[in-house]
């Protein structure tokens, strides 16, 4: 059932629902989460088995602000707590050491917890109602089955679970892509997922210089969003250049009646074979990540069964859709 988010009535009915250990969607700025108390172990395990997403993959707990972080985490880094300061409430995931014996089960075991604060105003409202009856903390990986393409509006969520699922709508999510992922447990900052929030953005803000996640790959912790093959559309997805995409579409001929192919491209292509579905990303990163969850589930839905997608340049900018794009692609 979809609610309108920006009720207050909405909001009760949703708290309530969580403190009953149901489970509720929920908007954020960078994609739809599937949410429940963190501190429930029940709870917790439904949003594994709705999922079914592994239990040995951790989720993200989010809070309403930085001084809720406490109750999870046991400590923050001086260079954690800079970039707390800086980019919450915001698209920004802290991976921090974890007090024992707290959201166990949300943690999938790990010393450790991943933390975010949302800006976004309806789950603000949520956490903020839920931290009044007493809940610390919402543990919430994004709403789609494990593997598949993240939601980005309530009709999306809808889709993925069902309509007996409480659903809180936000509108169109702004960011588009998962928040940035930092592992704070290594001494420096560590980045385990590329998000809106880039590396020269993160140096900045900390002071410090950002690793790669490859420098622990021993021991690195599970992240799902880190699997090769992750937010696969049903259909392949091909990342092509420019230069490939026109030869490939010459091969077919402008005449050529093609269903089942889908294009996404930002450079202006010719000869455009009948039936082809073809979307024009945009120039800036930001505008396409907002749109690319919900353009490959837009060809999904109209039949294609291949998509060609034009790379993304190689700038900083652009290293959350390029990540997306590539895993989508890998899944293929
Ligand atoms: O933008 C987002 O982060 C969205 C919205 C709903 O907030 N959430 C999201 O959750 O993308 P999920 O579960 O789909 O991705 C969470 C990622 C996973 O790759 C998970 O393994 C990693 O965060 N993660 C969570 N806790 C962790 C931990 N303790 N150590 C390492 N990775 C962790
Ligand atoms: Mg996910």
């Amino acid at each position: 059932m979809i609610l309108d988010g920006a009720r207050a009535q909405s909001i009760e009915q949703a708290v309530h629902a969580l403190r009953e250990g149901a489970l509720v969607g929920l908007p954020t700025e960078t994609v739809y989460g599937l949410a429940a108390d963190a501190d429930n172990p029940a709870a917790v395990a439904a949003v594994f088995a709705t999922k079914g997403r592994p239990s040995d993959h951790p989720l993200i707990v989010h809070v309403p602000d930085a001084a809720a972080a406490t109750h999870f985490a046991a400590e923050v880094p001086a260079f954690a707590r800079a970039l707390m300061d800086v980019f919450w409430p915001g698209p920004l995931t802290l991976v921090l050491p974890r007090r024992a014996g707290v959201a166990e089960a949300a943690a999938a075991g790990q010393p450790s917890i991943g933390l975010r604060c949302p800006a976004h105003p309806v789950a603000q409202a949520l956490l903020r109602a839920c931290a009044a009856a007493g809940l610390h903390g919402l543990a919430a990986p994004s709403a789609n089955r494990f593997g598949r393409v993240s939601p980005t509006t309530a009709a999306h969520v809808r889709d993925e679970f069902g309509d007996t699922l409480l659903v809180l709508d936000g509108g169109p999510c702004a960011v588009g892509i998962e928040s940035t992922i930092i592992d704070a447990t290594r001494g420096a900052p560590v980045l385990l997922r590329p998000g809106q929030i880039g590396r020269a953005a993160i140096e900045a803000a900390c002071g410090e210089r950002l690793r790669e996640r490859d420098a622990f790959a021993t021991d690195a912790p599970r992240a799902s969003g880190t699997l090769a093959a992750h937010y696969a559309p049903n259909a392949r997805l091909r990342l092509m250049s420019a230069r490939e995409l026109q030869a490939g579409l010459d091969l077919l001929g402008a005449d050529a009646q093609c269903a089942g192919l889908a294009v996404y491209a930002r450079s202006p292509l010719q000869r455009v074979a009948t039936g082809v579905l073809l979307r024009r990303m945009p120039d800036d990163a930001e505008a396409t990540a907002q749109q690319l969850f919900a353009v490959l589930r837009d060809f999904d839905a109209q039949g294609a069964r291949l998509i060609w997608v034009e790379s993304p340049p190689e700038s900083g900018d652009w290293d959350g859709v390029r990540d997306r794009l590539q895993r989508a692609a890998a899944a293929g």
